[in-house]
């Protein structure tokens, strides 16, 4: 008695965050040290199986680069779900996630679910300096009600988490 849930999901973030690496890592569990940049963005599909039921995930997965970002509304408008990522060595890039957090909150879906992602967590844990505190991102998560993690596409910490984390999310509805 298998059922299976779609989940239309979108990345958004700052150019060069990692949102291609962790797509890779959740469908692929493949790291590319030197990913190409996006362009337009990409479409991938993964299913994973939760207790009685499959959740098949429709992933896209947008471009950062500024000449794409009028195309972003468009793979948002529909979507359940949103990864909205950042560097955790990249102050600027977490300011954009706040601007993709009110965007979504007054264009999105009205009970779209967002999960805050702080990428390359593995620089910070090989001696790289952070630049985005844990806590202030949780502060932002806890105000505007999304779920939080902080992952490493690199060594893959923490990335199938994030999409369980949305799948239960969404399953509990
Ligand atoms: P756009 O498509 O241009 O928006 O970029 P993106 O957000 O998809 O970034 P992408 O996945 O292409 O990664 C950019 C660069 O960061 C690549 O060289 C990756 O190898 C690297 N990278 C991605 N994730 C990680 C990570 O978790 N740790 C480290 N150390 N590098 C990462
Ligand atoms: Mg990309």
């Amino acid at each position: 008695n298998t059922s299976v849930t779609s989940i239309k999901l979108v990345l958004l973030g700052e150019a060069a965050v990692g949102k291609s690496s962790i797509v890779l890592r959740f469908v692929s569990n493949d790291f590319a040290e030197n990913k190409e940049p996006t362009i337009g963005a990409a479409f991938l599909t993964q299913r994973v199986n939760m207790g009685d039921h499959t959740i098949k995930f429709e992933i896209w997965d947008t471009a950062g680069q500024e000449r794409f970002a009028s195309l972003a509304p468009m793979y948002y408008r529909n979507a359940q779900a949103a990864l909205v990522v950042y560097d955790v060595t990249k102050p600027q890039s977490f300011i954009k996630a706040r601007h993709w957090v009110k965007e979504l909150h007054e264009q999105a879906s009205r009970d779209i679910i967002i999960a805050l992602v702080g990428n390359k967590l593995d620089i910070i844990e090989n001696g790289g300096e952070r630049k985005v505190a844990r806590e202030e991102a949780e502060n932002l998560a806890q105000q505007e009600g999304l779920l939080f993690f902080e992952t490493s596409a690199k060594s893959g910490s923490n990335v199938n988490e994030v999409f369980l984390g949305i799948g239960q999310k969404i399953s509990l509805k």
